[in-house]
């Protein structure tokens, strides 16, 4: 499959990486089509890797996946353009995370409104599903390397694109029965939120290879 991804970062090159490896062809898009970090990229992940705008990416993806930094998501995704992500389905796992008021985030939207939401406004005939948001970058692609199950969250308005989803994180190693679906877009106000409890979990273990594991009762 043709898969796009919108951000040059960790998470970006570790499920790009991942994706190529799957035997996909993959567009790493940035603000600028000679961005060093994806050229580097590409030369390593070799001839399934390509990189471009963000236009680019989500023009040659059949699937989109945005791994912007949270401040610039809706711009990200702005610039990658309406058309070139009309029908798509656009998988989020951008957090809004504001370092600007010191090193422990604050959410830069929350409670009655998410990113997740604002990407769905800013293309509003894209599908947007959130989801891989609450873990760090190598448990997304390589979840059973923790000894337990632990759970993943799925949320966006369209099912079928939501079923399409959860085919790439099978083939990343996720068990359905530890994907939860939350509903619609609204639950991202929910996994966004969880993130600055990921920080604090985060800080006390100095570690971010950890997950949830949801103990239900009958
Ligand atoms: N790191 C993790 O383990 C982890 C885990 C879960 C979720 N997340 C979330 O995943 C996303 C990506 O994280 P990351 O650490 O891989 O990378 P990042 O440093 O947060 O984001 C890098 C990407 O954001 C783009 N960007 C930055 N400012 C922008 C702006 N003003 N307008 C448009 N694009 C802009 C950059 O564009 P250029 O390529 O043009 O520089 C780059 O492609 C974030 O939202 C983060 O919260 C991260």
């Amino acid at each position: 499959m043709k898969i796009g991804i919108l951000g040059t970062g960790t998470v970006g090159e570790t499920i790009g990486t991942k994706l190529v490896e799957l035997g996909h062809t993959v567009t790493m898009g940035s603000r600028d089509a000679a961005n060093v970090k994806a050229a580097a990229w590409v030369k390593k992940a070799g001839k399934h890797a390509a990189a471009g705008t963000f236009k680019d990416a989500a023009t040659a993806g059949e699937i989109v996946f945005n791994c912007t930094s949270g401040q610039g998501s809706v711009a990200a995704v702005t610039s990658a353009g309406e058309a070139a992500l009309r029908g798509k389905v656009l998988i989020d796992v951008s957090n809004p995370l504001d370092f600007t008021k010191g090193p422990i985030p604050i959410l830069s939207v929350g409670n009655t409104d998410s990113l997740g939401e604002q990407l769905q406004k800013a293309v509003p005939s894209a599908k947007v599903v959130k989801t891989l948001n609450t873990l760090g970058a190598p448990l997304m692609v390589n979840p059973r390397s923790l000894a337990d199950s632990h759970n993943l969250f799925i949320c966006g308005d369209d099912d079928g694109a939501k079923a399409k989803a959860v085919e790439l994180l099978r083939s990343f190693g996720w068990r359905d029965e530890d994907i939860v679906d939350l509903g619609d877009i609204t639950a991202a106000r929910g996994v966004e939120a969880y993130v600055l409890l990921w920080v604090r979990i985060y800080r006390r273990f100095g570690s971010a290879n950890f997950n949830l594991k949801l103990v239900r009762g009958k």
